[in-house]
């Protein structure tokens, strides 16, 4: 039964700024994707797969999200990926979606950029049209890659057009964003925006090499910080967002429960925390989960709820009116 709280979160418009396009495909799309294509998949069933999905941290987790991948080949199967998560997401007052995908994942398999990027291109158009929910792509560099291959990759995007920023994703440990700093230099001198993951599994000092040598905007996920307090004091007086993603960290294992979360301390430390799904087909929960059910374990109010949602738009790409919208619709929400 769905109680008054769990209404008052649904109702909520928010925005998405840390979900992988990859991690939202689920089993019954992987096995469709896996017919279409004849890819070979070693799992039997729907339920098989399912029971693989049980972490130990981000790297068993990523060996995982990247064989499953392998279905998608053609610009239809990136667009059908991208479509049936905007679908999804509608119903639960999703309004805005910045998207990251791993384009090295598929042209290192010989997938054309243009098939992914064109597919993911034409699902954010219908998304618009059809179910009035915004979006933005960003690229993401795989960091367990070196930078001549982030910069080739650059180099192969930047005629197509259609991404909003470039990220940094994938195993963190033992790979700092110092390693990536010619090819965000040259992103930003291409005109776009820049965010990049830390402080998930590897320390807070990868957070300071974000903001200091990547430029970055965003830290996605950023939990990490509190081990820090000169830099949580630099992050909340500089409002730098950190995109974080509960169900993601007690998936795997960041922190042990999802009670033990540090969401609410990142609050009351006056951070610009919101809350995002990072890959919600692996993890148990779409933007809506990861609300109702974060809540439920920290015992957040309404009130935090609100400024949660707030968060997640103050924190966008989003600008002037059409951002003010938002804002204003949430704050019209009875409590
Ligand atoms: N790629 C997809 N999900 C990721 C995560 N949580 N951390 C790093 N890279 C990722
Ligand atoms: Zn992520």
């Amino acid at each position: 039964m769905t109680s008054a709280f769990d209404a008052f979160a649904a109702a909520l418009p928010k925005a998405e700024l840390h979900l992988h396009i990859e991690g939202t495909l689920e089993p019954e799309l992987m096995f469709e994707l896996a017919r279409r294509n004849s890819a070979k998949l070693r799992f039997s069933s729907v339920e098989a797969i399912k029971a693989a999905y049980d972490f130990d941290g981000l790297q068993s987790f990523l060996d995982i999200y990247y064989e499953g991948a392998g279905v998608l080949r053609a610009e239809r199967d990136f667009h059908d990926l991208a479509w049936a998560y905007f679908t999804r997401v509608a119903p639960m007052n999703l309004k805005h979606a910045e998207i990251f995908f791993d384009p090295q994942t598929h042209t290192s398999r010989s997938v054309p950029y243009e098939a992914v990027i064109s597919g993911l291109t034409q699902a954010c158009r219908r998304a618009e049209k059809e179910l009035g929910i915004t979006s933005k792509l960003i690229l993401c560099f795989l960091r367990h890659l070196d930078e001549d291959a982030a910069l080739k990759t650059l180099a192969e995007a930047l005629p197509f057009g259609g991404i909003a920023g470039v990220g940094l994703d994938s195993s963190e440990k033992d790979r700092p964003p110092s390693l990536f700093k010619k090819v965000f230099a040259k992103a930003r001198a291409a005109g776009l925006r820049c965010v990049a993951h830390a402080g998930e599994e590897g320390p807070p000092a990868y957070i300071v090499e974000a903001l200091d040598l990547l430029k970055v905007e965003r830290v996605d996920h950023g939990v990490r910080c509190l081990e820090d307090p000169e830099l949580v004091k630099r992050l909340a007086a500089e409002r730098t967002a950190l995109t974080v993603c509960p169900l993601s960290n007690h998936k795997l294992r960041v922190f042990d429960s999802l009670a033990d979360h540090n969401l609410r301390d990142l609050l009351a430390a006056g951070v610009l925390a919101s809350v995002h799904s990072d890959d919600p087909a692996y993890f148990g929960g779409y933007v809506d989960a990861n609300y109702r059910d974060t809540a439920r374990a920290l015992g957040l109010t309404k009130a935090e709820l609100r400024t949660l949602a707030r968060n997640s738009f103050l924190s966008s790409w989003l600008s002037g009116p059409e951002k003010d919208r938002h804002l204003a619709a949430i704050d019209v929400i009875a409590s």
